[in-house]
């Protein structure tokens, strides 16, 4: 007779309701962190893990806490091809590692770091132009330079729109999120890829003869197939734009909503990449993660059977006070070292330098500098959406 259980074995979180989860995430993440590190979701069909050590160990044992799933397709529908984040090592290994030169510190210097302070330039002379009786910094500024930058990151043509990168970047997170099989986002979806993959039938065969810094030449330049180049550039912008364009709001936003930080940080006391990291722990552009327990195993001292859908609670584990004291507080003053909005282990965030270089060092400082008054409209409100990919979707300004 043995006492390992075979069965999941965990505390229920009936009450978890993802459409108040939309509104904030965070007093239900907060509920569930009291019943465990362990936690079972049944609406979502997943187990969650809760804690910073909870999801810290996963993101270690990625052998057990597999990104490959047979059954989980929604990314891989969406983006037309399975991506490096849906696999394991080492294939995920060899498609990481071909994107990993052009996006470390160094080349985001070199390459990088004077385009975005172009795109910077540009798009807050658009934000001044459309002024501050209606402008919306997610619509007029944040928005279009993320697209901007992305669009140079993957060395897509000049003539591509920034309206063009940004649909098709929501499109296919809505693809992503899409779990209940609506025909309307699959249609997005779709059309998203046939004008992505009409943009790669021009590029791929130019950058053959003449390659260059982005991150699809140096995915062609390893010997990728096309198809796995393909899903990748599409990984690319699905990531790559909706998230930084999240991280500037929420950047503008949390200043806004503490006025004595941000004096302080315009006075030069705190640098920006602190202020970058510290909001990424406190308001982070991605709450969960997805895994699927490959064999059965035991974490945090809970038995998971093979097979478990498994969601990492970035977000949740940001808040964890074990790590960060008063966690749901935004202080520019803490160090928010450790935490896990770029995940962790062998899938962390690949953009994470090239999206700090953007935003800490180019579109803040420059936004300040270049509009001092910057301030949320007192008679428009900002609207937030998502607790998988979180976000303000306007938020209204004026200076
Ligand atoms: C502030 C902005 C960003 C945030 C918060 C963010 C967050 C994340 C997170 C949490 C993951 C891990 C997902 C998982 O483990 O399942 C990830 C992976 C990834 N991100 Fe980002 N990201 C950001 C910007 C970017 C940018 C700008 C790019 C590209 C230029 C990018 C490219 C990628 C790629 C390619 C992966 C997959 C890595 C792998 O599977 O090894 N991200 N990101």
């Amino acid at each position: 007779m043995t006492n390992t259980p075979t069965t999941l074995e965990v505390p229920v979180a009936e009450w978890f309701d993802p459409q108040s989860a939309m509104r904030d995430p965070y007093p239900q993440f907060e509920r569930l962190r009291a019943l465990g590190p362990v936690v079972n979701a049944p609406v979502v069909n997943r187990v969650f893990l809760t804690t910073h050590a909870a999801v810290a160990e996963a993101e270690h044992r990625p052998e057990i806490f597999s990104s490959y799933s047979e059954t989980n397709l929604t990314m891989v529908r969406s983006l037309g091809g399975r991506p490096m984040l849906r696999k394991d090592d080492p294939s995920h290994a060899a498609e990481r590692s071909a994107i990993n030169p052009t996006l470390r510190p160094r080349a985001v210097t070199q390459v990088w770091s004077p385009r975005f302070e172009a795109n910077v330039e540009r798009w807050i002379g658009h934000l001044l132009e459309v002024g501050p009786a209606d402008a919306d910094l997610n619509r007029d500024f944040a928005a279009p330079l993320a697209s901007q930058n992305l669009i140079d990151l993957l060395g897509f043509p000049a003539d591509v729109a920034v309206e063009d990168m940004r649909r098709w970047s929501t499109s296919y997170i809505a693809g992503i999120g899409n779990l209940l099989d609506d025909p309307e986002i699959w249609r997005r979806a779709d059309q998203s890829q046939a004008e992505v993959n009409a943009v790669l039938d021009e590029l791929l065969p130019r950058l053959r003869t003449e390659p260059n810094e982005s991150i699809t030449s140096h995915l062609l330049q390893v010997g990728l197939s096309e198809e796995i180049v393909r899903a990748n550039v599409q990984l690319t912008i699905s990531g790559g734009m909706n998230e930084p364009q999240h991280m500037i709001t929420n950047l503008v936003w949390a200043l806004s909503m503490h006025p004595d930080q941000r004096a302080t940080v315009l006075a030069g006391e705190v640098n920006w990449g602190d202020v970058f990291e510290e909001t990424a722990r406190w308001q982070s552009p991605i709450g969960m993660v997805p895994r699927e327990v490959a064999i059965d195993t035991e974490i945090q001292g809970t038995f998971l059977p093979a097979g478990t859908n498994v969601g990492l609670l970035l977000a949740s584990a940001n808040r964890d006070t074990s790590i960060f004291s008063d966690a749901d507080r935004f202080d520019v003053h803490r160090t928010a070292r450790g935490h896990l909005a770029f995940g962790s282990g062998v899938h962390m965030c690949a953009g994470r330098w090239a999206a700090k270089d953007a935003i800490a060092e180019h579109a803040l400082p420059r936004l300040y500098e270049r509009i001092p008054g910057i301030d949320l409209a007192p008679d428009r409100s900002p609207s937030w959406d998502g607790w998988v990919f979180r976000g303000i979707t306007e938020l209204p300004i004026t200076w």
